[in-house]
């Protein structure tokens, strides 16, 4: 869990409280609590409204049709996700409006007009149909966080080919998995991208992914980190690999939007589980852009001129749902940033909110405890008076992070939503309405309206503390794992009969607030980013020196989790000094540099029930330095013992 018992017991004395100011209040998009109620009592109806809000082709007959553990949403209704971030606001009043800011990391910059990015977005559609991309097809995404990137999805939505966003921090390995497993024809990238100073050569990357991934027909590769120069020594391989800027030369800004059924797929975006293969978790379009256009507008309290900010990277759900399709369906203009946050210095994210004049932020509080640890003095030197708003997403925020993110960013005038969700829920779930909801710090508070939510006891009781569920369909949910359907019902949907599991712990309090305690399940949340224990685990294993690996998270102070590995070597291998360190490099090769164990112990053994099951909840506490749980269970109890005075002999 990503909570300890300590920081349950300082959750559970917080009595703060946090009301929205009556200047806040008055100008709210949310202001009445009705809308709680209204949504309770009629779903259905109340999501259609938000549908309708939707630019369609054809009108949905069904609202939801749910079969559990499979829903459909706005059944027969046909639309395009591109249209509806950008054509609509073409053909009204936001042709001129800045749609995209963009900021690189060495101070370059370049903004989008709505009406700009319609234009590129439709060249590179019809750049997609000239190799040969069609409704349905599947194309992989490998960028950094360039205006392409954003660009690049929706001219795969344009055209109905779903696309699946490659992190660009993954590695070859990863990246070739994910376009295995989504078979996809197309693959775009760039030569490479700035971060700290240095271009991360994305494109050598990729060639290396790309020797196992027989379904990619073509590479479109987009310049960005001086590969035409040939500083980064770009290789491009004879009719596969195309540069992006040659192909848009040609290109047509003309291409028809797509009628794509609601339930067509939008994308596919792997994440972490509780085995070694990431899960292909696959987003449909109706719902989908109902949920994020409905959670942007009221949870960001979009106006007409924010300058909102999304500090996630694309590559995960949190830039899908809030860097594009929701902040783009809502007309809004959105600031992006290519870099990382302490390049040239510590001050560079305010830098931007000071430059841009940023009104709404929205960052992990994995971000905001190192901002803590750098020290007030960095946001102290710019006007940060025009923020209005702020939110957290990624993993439980503690209460001390967050006053300091109220004091120190928010000027103590600003709300703050802490939005939880998941990549597969799509769409923020449980948050606060910055013009309603009282906040606590450190809670979620509750449910948004038309979403439901109950804590559970294996059992299926309702308690209060206990693992969250979610009692209900909800527009923005996944509608299936890629290809494997029976994991999708497995992991999400058979500890409870028709209840979406979590996979996360929760309490309740009095006034039924949601305090989210972090994973239950063998995920860990390292800065905010899904890594699974056992994707560690089978990088380590397939190093040819380990015979055994078991891999636990520990408190960390900034990460909130960080990765211990405990090892066992094969007959013939030793510890040597250097080893260590080499499977931590083996680890980053294999998943990335998100995946790097901090701490690796050496073990003869490790702890193990007798039926041969190794007793995880023992190397936590190992790992975070505590008084050993109950060891009676233990094949041998000497085993952990010896590993426990080990681990603090070393302090690794
Ligand atoms: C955790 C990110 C507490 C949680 C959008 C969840 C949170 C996992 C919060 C999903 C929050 C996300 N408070 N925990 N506000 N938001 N989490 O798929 O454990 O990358 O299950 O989606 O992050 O991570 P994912």
């Amino acid at each position: 869990m990503g909570r300890g018992s300590d920081a349950l017991n300082v959750l559970l004395r917080e009595e703060r409280r946090f009301a929205p100011s009556a200047a806040f209040v008055t100008r709210a998009n949310a202001r009445d609590r009705e809308i709680y109620g209204r949504a309770g009592a009629d779903p259905e109806a109340y999501w259609a409204e938000w549908a309708g809000e939707l630019d369609w082709f054809e009108r949905w007959h069904t609202v939801v049709e749910w079969d559990p553990p499979h829903a459909k949403w706005f059944v027969g209704g046909k639309l395009n996700a591109t249209y509806n971030c950008l054509d609509r606001h073409v053909s009204g009043g936001r042709r001129n409006k800045a749609a995209l800011i963009w900021e690189g990391e060495p101070g370059d910059r370049r903004t989008y007009t709505y009406w700009d990015l319609h234009r590129e977005t439709s060249k590179f559609a019809n750049v997609l149909k000239g190799l040969g991309v069609r409704r349905g097809d599947r194309v992989a995404i490998y960028l950094p966080m360039i205006p392409e990137a954003v660009i690049a999805m929706l001219a795969c939505a344009r055209i109905g080919a779903p696309h699946s966003v490659v992190f660009g921090g993954f590695s070859p390995d990863s990246l070739s998995d994910r376009i295995q497993d989504a078979q996809a024809k197309v693959l775009i990238t760039a030569d490479g991208g700035y971060r700290r100073g240095q271009v991360v050569p994305l494109k050598a990357n990729a060639d290396r992914g790309l020797e196992r991934s027989a379904s990619i027909e073509h590479v479109v590769v987009i310049a960005r980190g001086g590969g035409i120069s040939g500083e980064t020594g770009v290789h491009m391989k004879q009719g596969r690999d195309h540069w992006y800027h040659e192909l848009m030369d040609d290109a047509s800004p003309v291409c028809e939007a797509e009628a794509v059924d609601a339930e067509d797929l939008l994308y596919i975006l792997y994440t972490s589980g509780t085995t070694g293969k990431p899960k292909g978790v696959v987003h449909t379009t109706g719902g989908y852009l109902t949920q994020v256009y409905a959670t942007t507008k009221l949870v960001f309290d979009l106006k007409e001129d924010d300058v909102y900010w999304c500090t996630a990277d694309v590559g995960w759900v949190t830039g899908h749902s809030y860097i594009v399709y929701g902040p783009l369906a809502n007309g809004a203009t959105v600031l992006m940033y290519e870099g990382a946050p302490d390049w040239p210095d510590r001050g560079r994210l305010w830098t931007l909110c000071e430059t841009y004049g940023v009104t709404v932020f929205y960052t992990a509080p994995t971000a905001i405890r190192a901002f803590m640890r750098w020290g007030e003095e960095w946001p102290g030197r710019h006007d940060l008076s025009r923020l209005r708003l702020l939110g957290t997403v990624g993993e439980p925020i503690n209460p001390e992070a967050w006053m300091w993110y109220h004091r120190v960013i928010g000027g103590e005038r600003c709300p703050i939503v802490d939005t939880w969700w998941q990549t597969e829920t799509g769409a923020i779930m449980i948050t606060p309405l910055p013009g309603i909801t009282e906040t606590k710090p450190g809670s979620a508070t509750l449910p948004f309206p038309g979403v439901f939510a109950d804590v559970m006891n294996q059992g299926g009781e309702s308690v209060n503390a206990g693992f969250l569920a979610l009692t209900r369909p909800w527009p923005a949910m996944l509608r299936t794992i890629y290809g494997d359907d029976q994991r999708y019902r497995d992991q999400y949907w058979s500890k409870w009969p028709d209840l979406y599991f979590t996979g996360d712990g929760a309490k309740r309090d009095e006034d039924g607030y949601f305090w989210l305690l972090g994973r239950v399940d063998d995920v860990l949340n390292v800065a905010g980013h899904r890594v699974g224990t056992m994707e560690v685990e089978s990088a380590l294993v397939a190093h040819p020196a380990v015979a055994e690996a078991a891999v636990v998270g520990k408190a960390h102070e900034i990460k909130g989790q960080a990765i211990a590995a405990f090892v066992t070597l094969k007959e013939g291998h030793r510890a040597l000094d250097g080893l260590a360190d080499e499977l931590k490099e083996h680890v980053v090769e294999k998943i990335g540099a998100i995946a790097r164990p901090e701490a690796i112990l050496f073990t003869a053994d490790l702890p193990k029930t007798r039926s041969g099951k190794i007793m995880r909840r023992l190397l936590r506490d190992i790992a975070e330095g505590r008084a050993l749980g109950d060891t009676t269970t233990l094949a041998d109890p000497a085993v952990v013992e010896q590993l426990k005075r080990r681990y603090e002999e070393k302090e690794v």
